[in-house]
């Protein structure tokens, strides 16, 4: 990987114009004018960090053709956007923008929006970042960790609110040129449509037998099972989708920030969230229609609330699941993993139970084990450092063989200087963890 470059490369004539002839004519196209010598595009995929700066058309062709395009084809269709707390919702647009417009034939760009920014080890290597900032932040230590680790990232720089005009211009145009590299018509909806349609059937089940039609479900408090199995289905290039149908509350936020970053640091994966029915229009589209590389999860909750609609023999809330199980058919008739999670009575206790569901061996051994054990390192703390131990194969303290067995009644006994966990985690929990430390 050539040593990192930070550079100014895009003033929007230069790169634009090669950007729009390569848009037109489809073929690679040469170096950015101050790249090192490497293969046409690589330059830009590999260790590049971008600066755009202008906002009009001929920017947002590079942008579009040379940056989310190029990158699409190359495998880093997860664009990430990291926003100014002070145009944070901006993503939600851009999201929309993405999703909808490239997501389709089997092809698209992913757009992640919202997701906690962790340390470069945590991404896979499908991502572009775009960091959206005011002229007037401060720097961003995340966004600055990950452009050393190597990791591409435009920084797209706006002075101040009202620049946000030219940014949408920006996208959009950026979003056309994509869709035209990708070689998909980014003014089509196919596949919203079809879950539009799919509501209708179950309506129409509703309106003739006087209730919904039965969905498979866990319980949030027994999901753990199924979204191990869920996340087993993680490949490279894949990611973790969450469509919670429920209301949008500090605890929801919370645990749907929780499983994000318990997802994705354990798998490296992207993860996307959106609430329903909103996210139908939005990411929606990209699900069914996109690269089927999706993991989905879906979360309902009885609605506390309900309002009946006029001239209709159902309600708001039949209508929003109605528009859940239809999307869940859509989802399973192409075959894709779905695990439908409901939240019960409390909502709120559903989303802690779901978010402890998701919790693995990491979480645990951050919690319970790390004031002791160093997991990175052979140094010892209060105990003895657990990197590597797997690979000894023999416990330092009394020579046993490291079998998951061992660990167990280690885990579970403790000894005198270690505190015994028996009572303190659950069976599947003390799993976790001895799963995480055979990984050291
Ligand atoms: C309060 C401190 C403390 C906590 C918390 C703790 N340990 Fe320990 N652990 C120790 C000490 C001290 C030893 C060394 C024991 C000895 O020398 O007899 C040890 C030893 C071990 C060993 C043997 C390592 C070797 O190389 O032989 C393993 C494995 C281990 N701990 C795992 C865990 C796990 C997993 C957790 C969390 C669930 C945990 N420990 C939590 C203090 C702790």
């Amino acid at each position: 990987m050539p040593a990192l470059t930070r550079r100014r490369v895009l003033t929007a004539g230069v790169l634009g114009t090669v950007a729009a002839a390569a848009a037109a004519c489809s073929r690679p196209f040469g170096r950015t004018p101050a790249g090192p010598n490497l293969p046409p595009g690589e330059d830009l995929v590999f260790g590049a960090s971008l600066e755009l700066t202008g906002s009009g058309a001929v920017a947002g062709m590079a942008f579009g053709s040379v940056v989310m395009g190029r990158m699409a084809t190359q495998g880093r269709n997860k664009v990430t956007l990291i926003a100014s707390p002070k145009v944070a919702t901006l993503g939600y647009w851009v999201e929309q923008l993405i999703a909808e417009s490239t997501g389709k034939e089997g092809k698209g760009i992913v757009p992640v929006e919202g997701e906690p920014v962790g340390k470069p080890a945590v991404y896979g290597d499908d991502r572009l970042f775009v960091y959206i900032r005011m002229d007037a932040d401060p720097p961003n230590r995340a966004v600055q960790a990950l452009e050393k680790a190597g990791h591409p990232v435009v920084t797209l720089t706006m002075r101040d609110k009202l620049d946000l005009g030219g940014e949408f211009f920006r996208w959009e145009v950026a979003t056309a040129i994509a869709g035209a590299v990708l070689g998909i018509d980014a003014f089509d909806q196919p596949n919203v449509q079809e879950s539009k349609d799919n509501t209708k059937k179950v309506l129409a089940i509703f309106k003739g037998k006087g209730k919904l039609p039965a969905a498979e479900s866990v319980a949030a408090s027994k999901a753990r099972a199924g979204i191990k199995s869920l996340l087993g289905k993680a490949k490279r290039g894949s990611y973790f989708a969450i469509m919670a149908y429920t209301a949008r509350t500090p605890g929801s936020e919370a645990a749907i920030a929780a499983i994000r970053t318990a997802v994705r640091d354990k798998t490296k994966i992207a993860t996307t969230a959106g609430y329903g029915p909103r996210f139908l229009h939005s990411t929606g589209q990209l699900h069914k229609g996109g690269p089927k590389t999706g993991l989905f999860l879906q979360v309902v909750q009885n609605d506390a609330k309900d309002v009946s609609i006029p001239g209709q023999p159902y309600s708001f809330s039949v209508l929003k699941q109605a528009q859940a199980i239809g999307d869940l058919q859509s989802l399973t008739s192409r075959r894709l993993p779905v695990l439908r999670v409901t939240l019960g009575r409390e909502p709120a206790a559903g989303w802690r139970a779901l978010a402890a569901a998701v919790k693995r061996g990491h979480d645990v051994f951050q919690e319970k084990c790390s004031i002791c054990h160093f997991d990175t390192s052979e140094a010892k703390k209060i105990g003895p450092g657990l990197k590597g131990l797997n690979k000894r194969g023999t416990f330092s303290v009394n020579g046993n063989k490291v079998t998951d067995e061992n660990l167990k009644t280690w885990i579970e006994n403790g000894d005198s200087l270690m505190p015994p966990f028996k009572e303190a985690l659950e069976e599947a929990q003390i799993k976790d963890v001895i799963a995480y430390v055979k990984t050291l």
